[in-house]
């Protein structure tokens, strides 16, 4: 089954509204002739509503980093999924490494996050990822398989092909170190394993897979031309149009 390459940029905490609406008019130019891979964009809360704007009429997509799960109430300086779908996006990062370890986001609340992004018709790109310590120790695959069954605890089959999953681990993201299109692979296999496990082979087959940390056009083919890997989610390297085009070309080719 072929599934088409996700490159998504995480802008994390940066870009006012008009370094927004300048980085999204220069993307748009940079990518309008590719065709295959679909690209997509999570810019800070503050300029999604420019970014929808931007991009209206466009393939690029437009994303949140994060999301509460209650569609309101008393929860001082949260954004519910709600306000997430007036404002036009498509997509929420959930359960990002930065917001585990910052914010302590554990498994739970992220797969209740991840339940409510569905009910409300938004794609979760649902993060998993090792930290260097439990890489050494050997338990990548047990911590990863962990952060996934709790994320996606009550999610139906039926609703599961359409969500994304991103693989970042923690010593690769914004480190510089990258892990081997190899490493990466072993990961994503076991990823997509679990999943056929859990929802079936062929809704396996079609959820997507990214891989993250430390992604740069340099070192994106090698890691997309790997059978498990359906893309990536950037962070440093999405904040500029030309590295990020450099990385969504890089994959078109890759898949070419
Ligand atoms: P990085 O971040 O590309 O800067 O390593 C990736 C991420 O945190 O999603």
């Amino acid at each position: 089954m072929s599934r088409i390459p996700l490159i998504a940029g995480n802008w994390k905490m940066h870009k006012t509204l008009s370094a927004t609406r300048t980085l999204l008019g220069e993307l748009q130019t940079a990518v309008a002739d590719v065709d295959s891979v679909e690209v997509a964009v999570a810019p800070p809360f503050t300029a999604l509503a420019a970014a929808v704007e931007t991009l209206r009429g466009g393939s690029i997509r437009t994303g949140a980093q994060n999301m509460n799960e209650a569609e309101e109430g008393a929860f001082t300086g949260e954004i519910s999924p709600v306000m997430l779908t007036d404002v036009g996006v498509n997509f929420v990062i959930l359960g990002h490494s930065e917001r585990r370890a910052l914010y302590g986001e554990d498994d739970e609340l992220v797969g209740r996050k991840v339940n409510t992004a569905l009910a409300h018709d938004l794609v979760p790109y649902l993060c998993c990822g090792e930290t260097q310590g439990e890489r050494e120790a050997g338990t990548t695959e047990a911590v990863v398989s962990r952060q996934l069954l709790a994320g996606l605890a009550g999610v139906q089959a039926d609703q599961a092909a359409s969500l994304v999953v991103a693989y970042e681990p923690v010593w690769a993201i914004g480190t510089g170190l990258t892990a081997t299109p190899e490493q990466a692979q072993q990961v994503h296999a076991s990823i997509r394993a679990l999943l056929a496990e859990r929802f079936g082979e062929s809704v396996a087959q079609s959820i997507r897979i990214q891989y993250g940390g430390s992604v740069k056009p340099g070192n994106a083919a090698e890691l997309m031309a790997q059978p498990d890997i359906d893309g990536a989610l950037v962070g440093g390297a999405s904040l500029d149009a030309a590295s990020f085009a450099g990385i969504v070309r890089a994959t078109a080719a890759a898949g070419s």
